[in-house]
């Protein structure tokens, strides 16, 4: 009797915390002070996107790096402010790599013209993610909106909150698993890698150190990635098709072709291998799964209520 009360308690108490933290998440929270905030954002990615493919891609990963390090607060978005705190854009994942921030800005003047103070930089990076997957051919979901902005940004937690791509499949696992997120939602998020670039210093160690790489994809690839110089040259992190969301990020790993070593773990005769056969076999279990992970992502500690601030300016505390 008293193990059952005390069960009930903890099953209270988890849904209390649960429904307080997306409480204040919905849909339509700006529909009475910001009406046409969706249809702003996504005509800025469209014409951004229209200009650069690239960019859609290097959005998606802003909001990966963002909701990583202390939740999806617009952190990531935050300039310099010395001596109050240095931007995650210093961090090594980020440093020479993290772009796009023209069109969140982009994105932020348009909105502060119409609905001034209103929609958070941390919404304007969610909502502006599903619009590139979408523009680029892949799932649609539907965006909670209310998040509010950081006033500081944490660069520590960015380097080492984001996974290297030198990782193992077992630390890749753990480091999700820190984030709440299964080995199977690592592998449908790792899917992101259908679209945009890497540059040849975050692969060359793949590349020429280890041995599951197709013989084919390799020789093309030492070409633009030579073993010294050329650190900067882009390639497609997946080759065939680096401007289409889709699952054949998931096809080239089962042929060896994944570009960094982080891909191909994934696919190396480990535990997740079934879970890239899957998505590789079924574009739509793929797209379904790959849209739940990231309105999962979309939740990671927002804030909410009067925590944090609505910014002017994404790039500055206010
Ligand atoms: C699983 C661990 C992951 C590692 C180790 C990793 C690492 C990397 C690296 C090294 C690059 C290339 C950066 C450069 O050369 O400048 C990259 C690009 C990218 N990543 Fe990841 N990533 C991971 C997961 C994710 C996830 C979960 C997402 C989104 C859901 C994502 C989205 C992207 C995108 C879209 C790009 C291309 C960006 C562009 O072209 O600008 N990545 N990632």
């Amino acid at each position: 009797m008293a193990a059952n009360l005390k069960f009930l308690i903890v099953v209270a108490a988890a849904a209390a915390t649960v429904s307080v933290s997306d409480a204040q998440l919905s849909s339509t929270y700006y529909d009475g002070t910001c009406p046409t905030v969706f249809d702003m954002v996504k005509s800025v990615v469209r014409s951004a996107i229209n200009r650069e493919k690239r960019v859609g891609a290097s959005i998606v990963r802003l909001f990966f790096h963002d909701c990583f390090v202390n939740g999806c607060d617009g952190g990531l978005l935050l300039d310099d402010n010395l001596p109050a705190f240095e931007s995650e854009k210093n961090a090594l994942p980020n440093k020479n790599s993290a772009r796009g921030f023209e069109v969140i800005d982009k994105i932020k003047a348009a909105t502060e013209n119409v609905c001034k103070g209103v929609v958070s930089c941390a919404d304007i990076l969610a909502i502006a993610t599903r619009d590139s997957v979408v523009e680029l051919g892949g799932p649609s979901w539907q965006v909670l909106v209310g998040r509010r902005d950081a006033r500081t940004a944490n660069k520590q937690a960015a380097d080492t909150d984001l996974p290297p791509f030198s990782a193992n499949l077992t630390l890749l696992i753990n480091m999700f698993q820190q984030k709440n997120f299964t080995a199977r939602e690592l592998v449908a998020l790792s899917g992101a890698h259908s679209i945009g670039m890497a540059r040849c210093t975050t692969f060359r160690d793949h590349l020429y150190n280890n041995t599951n790489l197709d013989p084919i994809a390799t020789t093309d690839l030492k070409a633009n990635c030579p073993q010294s110089g050329g650190d900067d040259n882009l390639v497609g992190l997946d080759h065939q098709s680096p401007n289409r969301f889709g699952n054949n990020y998931f096809q080239g790993l089962m042929k060896k072709r994944g570009l960094l070593n982080s891909d191909q773990v994934l696919f190396n005769a480990g535990s997740t291998d079934d879970v890239v056969r899957t998505y590789g076999d079924n574009a739509q279990m793929f797209s379904d799964e790959f849209a739940s992970a990231m309105v999962k992502m979309g939740n990671m500690n927002p804030l909410t209520g009067s925590n944090g601030e609505i910014r002017t300016n994404c790039r500055k505390i206010n």
